[in-house]
């Protein structure tokens, strides 16, 4: 250090100079990126605004963006001076023109060479190539932003923060999140279009590594994302680049980086988040879909029956599908059936993960990504109402939410339809509450699954741009992803509402035990009947028991019913699970029983939408207070304000007196 190249600066002038400030080779901060010293290689562009673009939509290409001067991280020193710390920040903003993927993310690199011209695309992030990928000699140090879950490198999920070690296969790595000042841990979606700020510390004495990471308009949380001890000075040579690394791969996404503050000797400065360029304007989507009601009678026009076997194929077609013009637009999400049937091992029996109403659904490894997939077959015997439905799919597949099932693609076959999901490898959540294969799931996972669900059904509801109805909540639509995540699946017979008009009368499809009363009265789907299945639901997760499968209660009896009664007996205690030996918090089980009962009364407009459900999952609202004492009402409200909860236990009473017949009833109400 102390190189006499070093370009002295004055503070006083810094906030004259905006756009950029190299002051030293070991120090910079870029607000914008207009004049930067930056070499450039791949796609990666300076647009006039300042704004740093590492990728456009153009797919399996690279971006690099890496600091000229490299940096002195000096690795002969003696213990006397401990191999150096270093400080970053930056902000970045993935936009992916298909809102529910992206492909693939960037890297905050640290590498002796600006050299990726070997470097692969796509799950490579630009970085590393089959052959080099791995080994101590690259000396590369990575902090990944990776929107896309590679099983190939075990990734944790499609949108997670990463620390890399000469491998993609992260040292350490959590789904992206921050903490607020309460401790909370909130997710960030990377590919929401929106800017969001990366801090990396080192610090080399106590050799800890620190990523954080919130969105541009929080300050920096005090509680890291990742706090990694990491010895440094086994992956750092003495000169090294500094930089930014990005790919694209089947699908398109543009990665942005807006700011940049580095700092070799003490923390990097803030970036003045007003200086940096604005991203481009958001593109107008293509489709509108506002106008189109995505509706299919799915039952009616296609009828769905459960394929059997390979015996099926005839030889020589083998690989045959069926495409049509109007297929086109969906280019995309179209997955061609050989991949498919390579990825299944030729739907191999050894590969099946299940049956359901709608047909088998096979395990997969997509050949060319390895991505993990699950692959449904759905049989047909008719072609029309096709490009309804697989406009219906395509919208579907739009949908995106850590605790939904992404939906990938489709695959139209002579009588057969395939459609492509993420695989989840710990299957459906009724396996773990019925059936003695799998281990006891604990309550902390109930309830994470439990608030997971809910706020799927809060972003069909009320989040997406249509109101989305799932129409079949239940447990074994409910999957498991690698961390126990709560996903909810299977939109077979998800319809799909324009905002504010009002939902048709539809066949009632769903499960019986699932069911609100009116839906029988009146055939109509509405946000309420699918929160009286998540009622149900919350239940049958409490209680581990099936909603119409319970044995030792009189015949008729529902899940609710019992729930009802025995909470009235003051005997709640009895109808959570036993399996759970007694280990749960009381709080929460009283929370997820009271939320269960409101969510399945049996007057929808007493029911709590899913906003409120998630309010009160989250502690953010209050419930009424028990009081057993009083037999004929199960609850006495003690919030007065709370409108919905202020009539709960009148309501049952009112519901009767509104002449329900008894069979429509679910509750018994008390005389
Ligand atoms: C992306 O950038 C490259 C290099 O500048 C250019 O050739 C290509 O046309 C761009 N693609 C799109 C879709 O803009
Ligand atoms: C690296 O560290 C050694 C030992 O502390 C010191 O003598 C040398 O000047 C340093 N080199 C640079 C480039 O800072
Ligand atoms: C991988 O990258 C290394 C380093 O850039 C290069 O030497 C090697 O030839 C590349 N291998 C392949 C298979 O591209
Ligand atoms: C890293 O995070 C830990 C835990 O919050 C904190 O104690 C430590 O000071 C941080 N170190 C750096 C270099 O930011
Ligand atoms: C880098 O850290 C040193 C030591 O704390 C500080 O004097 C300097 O202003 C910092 N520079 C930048 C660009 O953050």
């Amino acid at each position: 250090m102390g190189s006499s190249t070093r370009i002295l600066f004055c503070l006083t002038m810094l906030s004259n100079i905006h756009f950029s400030l190299a002051q030293d080779e070991n120090q910079f901060i870029y607000n914008g990126f207009n004049g930067a010293n930056l070499h450039l290689d791949g796609i990666a562009k300076i647009l006039p605004n300042g704004l740093l673009q590492l990728t456009n939509t153009s797919l399996q290409q690279k971006g690099h963006a890496f600091y000229k001067i490299p940096i002195s991280f000096n690795t002969s020193s003696s213990a006397l001076t401990p191999f150096p710390s270093f400080s970053t920040n930056f902000v970045f903003a993935i936009v992916s023109e298909t809102p529910d993927i992206s492909c693939h993310g960037l890297a905050f690199t640290i590498s002796p060479s600006m050299d990726f011209s070997q470097a692969l695309a796509g799950q490579y992030l630009g970085l590393f190539n089959i052959s080099n990928v791995g080994h101590s000699t690259n000396h590369v140090l990575a902090i990944e932003l990776d929107t896309i879950r590679n099983p190939e490198f075990e990734d944790i999920n499609n949108n997670h923060v990463g620390i890399d070690v000469n491998n993609l296969n992260s040292v350490e790595s959590a789904p992206a999140a921050y903490f607020s000042a309460e401790g909370k841990n909130i997710g960030l979606m990377l590919p929401n279009g929106e800017p969001m700020q990366l801090w990396i510390d080192y610090d080399a004495a106590k050799r800890i590594l620190n990523v954080t990471i919130a969105p541009i308009r929080s300050s920096k949380p005090n509680r890291p994302l990742l706090s990694t001890q990491i010895d440094l000075s086994q992956v750092l040579l003495e000169k090294m680049h500094v930089g930014f690394s990005s790919a694209t791969g089947p699908l398109a996404s543009e990665h942005y980086v807006l700011g940049w503050s580095f700092n070799r000797t003490g923390p990097a400065w803030d970036l003045e988040t007003s200086k940096l360029p604005p991203l481009p304007p958001k593109k107008k989507k293509t489709q509108k879909p506002s106008n189109i009601i995505i509706i299919l009678p799915v039952a009616a026009t296609v009828a769905l029956v459960i394929f059997i076997g390979a015996a099926y194929f005839i030889r020589k077609k083998k690989y045959e599908e069926v495409r049509e013009d109007w297929e086109t637009e969906y280019g995309p999400q179209r997955f061609s059936y050989k991949n498919l049937y390579i990825a299944t091992n030729g739907f191999k029996e050894t590969e099946l993960l299940g049956a359901g109403g709608f047909g088998k659904v096979y395990r997969g490894t997509l050949p060319t990504s390895n991505l993990q997939i699950a692959v449904k077959r759905v049989s047909h015997d008719s072609t029309q109402g096709m490009k309804e439905f697989i406009a219906e799919i395509s919208s579907m597949r739009r949908l995106r939410h850590r605790n939904l099932v992404q939906l990938l693609g489709y695959c139209r076959r002579k009588g057969e339809l395939l459609l492509v999901y993420d695989y989840m490898p710990n299957g459906s959540l009724d396996k773990f509450l019925f059936s003695n294969e799998k281990p006891i799931l604990s309550w902390f996972h109930r309830f994470q699954v439990l608030k997971g669900v809910a706020s799927a059904l809060l972003y069909l509801h009320e989040e997406w741009e249509q109101v989305v109805l799932h129409r079949d909540v239940k447990a074994s639509n409910v999957l498991l992803d690698a961390d126990f995540n709560g996903r909810l699946g299977d939109f077979g017979l998800a319809r799909l509402y324009d905002h504010g008009t009002n939902p048709q009368t539809t066949h009632v499809v769903g499960t019986v035990g699932y069911l609100a009363p009116e839906l029988s009265r009146t055939g109509k789907a509405t946000t309420g009947t699918d929160v009286f299945a998540f009622g149900v639901f919350m239940l049958e997760v409490a209680c581990g028991r099936k909603p119409a499968d319970l044995q030792g209660l009189p015949e008729d009896e529902s899940l609710v019913d019992w729930v009802l009664s025995c909470w009235r007996r003051g005997a709640i205690l009895d109808v959570i699970d036993p399996k759970l030996e007694g280990k749960y918090l009381i709080e929460e089980m009283e929370l997820v029983l009271k939320v269960g009962l409101l969510c399945s009364h049996p007057f929808p407009a007493m029911r709590p939408n899913m906003r409120q459900v998630m309010q009160y999952l989250d502690g953010n609202a209050d419930l009424p207070e028990i009081d057993s004492s009083i037999s004929t009402s199960p609850f006495t409200p003690s919030n007065k304000a709370s409108e919905p909860l202020l009539s709960f236990s009148t309501s049952y009473g009112k519901c009767s007196a509104r002449s329900m017949s008894s069979n429509e009833s679910m509750l018994h109400i008390g005389h």
